[in-house]
């Protein structure tokens, strides 16, 4: 074994995992992948078991749909087949962290769950976890772990810098309510204390402590900043969720109870699905509640792009298309910039043939949506021939594999 060849650069970080911890963290890469999501199940039940307070953190409709289970099993499989290049993982890492920052999670945090991970790949794993394997997780979870402290800190650093910025979450009062249309309410929130505003980019989300005193944990919950940045407020747009049993506990809440004078906490805003500034043809697609991201990336596009500027939103009916008006004015001065509306109970889901008449397949594309519609419209745009790399998307939840 030559220990030397093992030390490696990681974000300008030294570490150090032998060829061995690299080899066995290898060879237990098919059994992540196959028990990945008992593992992170079993990990975060018992993590809540001995530390119910982190319950304040965890969105809890998310671990009821195991989806946020399965976005860590990926990880830590992701991070298992790639262990000998960890820098092939930085982009999922930074875009993880941007998350983790917006809902305040420290470096105190990382031993506790680092502890119950281990736990859980014994408790499933049984005898096959000899003590060699849970050994090379401890040290390969070390180093993973340092990475995230590492950026998060440096995104906490990067948000308190910002004019009017914060660490962790500050009251803000709601200074206006106004209804979308049935289901969409926006609030505009400003600094209680009537400090400036931290500025952000288009695309970008903000976290919210929901606080309903019928309640014993906070809901955290994320909210694009569906206008662009104006000094003056920032406003998030809430779909009331109903249709479903149960529903919606912190958008229900925020429609019952959040009314205009209140104070709730956020965070300082945080993201990695932003507009960047170019001079291709960009489509933004959104289906539903998913149009709120593009109205700042819509705008800066529009005064920005001199090449075809589309926006298409996909909601069920016509007359549910909130952000009509905002959205007509924004393409109403320039030639290159266009809005279109597309109704799915009329016309069906958005097809390949839609596609190729409205997308210019030679440059970017930005969806955001419900997770289903993201697959047919991402699957359409691959089989058109566009490389993945120009297709950027968000979700309203914890990230799936597509
Ligand atoms: C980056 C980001 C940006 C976002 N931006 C916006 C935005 O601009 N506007 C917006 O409206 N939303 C946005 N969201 C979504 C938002 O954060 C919430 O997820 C959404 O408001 C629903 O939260 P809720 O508490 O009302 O519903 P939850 O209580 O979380 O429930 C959500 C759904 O899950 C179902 N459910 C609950 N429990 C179970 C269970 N045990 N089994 C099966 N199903 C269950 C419910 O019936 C409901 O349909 C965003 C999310 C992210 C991650
Ligand atoms: C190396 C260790 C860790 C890894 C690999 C990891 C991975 C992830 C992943 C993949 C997500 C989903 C991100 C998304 O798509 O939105 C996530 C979210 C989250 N993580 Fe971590 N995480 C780690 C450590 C921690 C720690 C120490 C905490 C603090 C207790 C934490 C708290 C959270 C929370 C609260 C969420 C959001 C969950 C939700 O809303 O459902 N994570 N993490």
């Amino acid at each position: 074994m030559n220990v030397n060849k093992s030390v490696r650069q990681l974000k300008g970080m030294t570490y150090m995992l032998t060829q061995q911890t690299m080899d066995i963290i290898k060879s237990t890469a098919p059994v992540l992948e196959v028990h990945g999501v008992t593992i992170t199940k079993t990990f975060y039940k018992n993590l809540f078991e001995a530390n119910p307070s982190l319950l304040n953190i965890f969105n809890q409709t998310n671990q009821a749909k195991g989806r946020q289970q399965t976005a860590l099993a990926n990880t830590v499989y992701a991070a298992a087949v790639h262990i000998e290049k960890l820098e092939t993982i930085i982009p999922v890492v930074k875009q993880i962290a941007q998350k983790h920052r917006s809902l305040g999670v420290l470096p105190e945090h990382y031993p506790i769950v680092g502890e119950f991970l281990l736990r859980a790949i014994k408790e499933v794993l049984g005898d096959a976890a000899t003590d060699e394997i849970i050994e090379a997780w401890g040290q390969a979870y070390g180093v993973i772990a340092d990475v995230f402290i590492q950026e998060e800190e440096a995104l906490y650093a990067e948000a308190e810098n910002r004019n009017g910025g914060f660490r962790g979450f500050k009251k803000f009062k709601v200074v206006k309510r106004a209804a979308e249309n049935a289901l969409i309410t926006s609030f505009y929130l400003k600094p209680a204390d009537g400090s400036a505003l931290p500025e952000y980019l288009p695309g970008q989300y903000i976290t919210v402590h929901v606080e309903d005193p019928n309640e014993e944990y906070i809901a955290n919950r994320q909210y694009s900043l569906s206008k662009s940045y104006d000094g003056e407020s920032y406003r998030i747009s809430v779909k009331r969720d109903n249709k479903n049993t149960p529903i919606g506990k912190a958008s229900n809440y925020l429609h019952d109870s959040l009314q205009e004078g209140d104070e709730i906490s956020i965070s300082v805003p945080a993201g990695s699905f932003v507009y960047e500034e170019t001079q291709k043809p960009v489509t933004f697609i959104a289906g539903g509640v998913g149009i709120t991201p593009f109205i700042s990336m819509y705008e800066k596009a529009a005064k920005t792009n001199n090449a075809s500027v589309k926006m298409i939103h996909s909601a069920t009916h016509l007359n549910e298309h909130a952000f009509e008006t905002e959205l007509s004015t924004i393409s109403l001065p320039k030639e290159n910039v266009h809005y279109v509306q597309y109704a799915s109970d009329t016309n069906g889901l958005i097809t390949k043939e839609y596609l190729v008449e409205q997308v210019d397949l030679s440059g970017e594309v930005y969806l955001c949506g419900p997770v289903g519609f993201m697959q047919t419209v991402i699957n359409a745009l691959v089989e058109l021939g566009m490389d993945r790399d120009r297709i950027h998307y968000e979700f309203f939840g914890p990230a799936m594999n597509i």
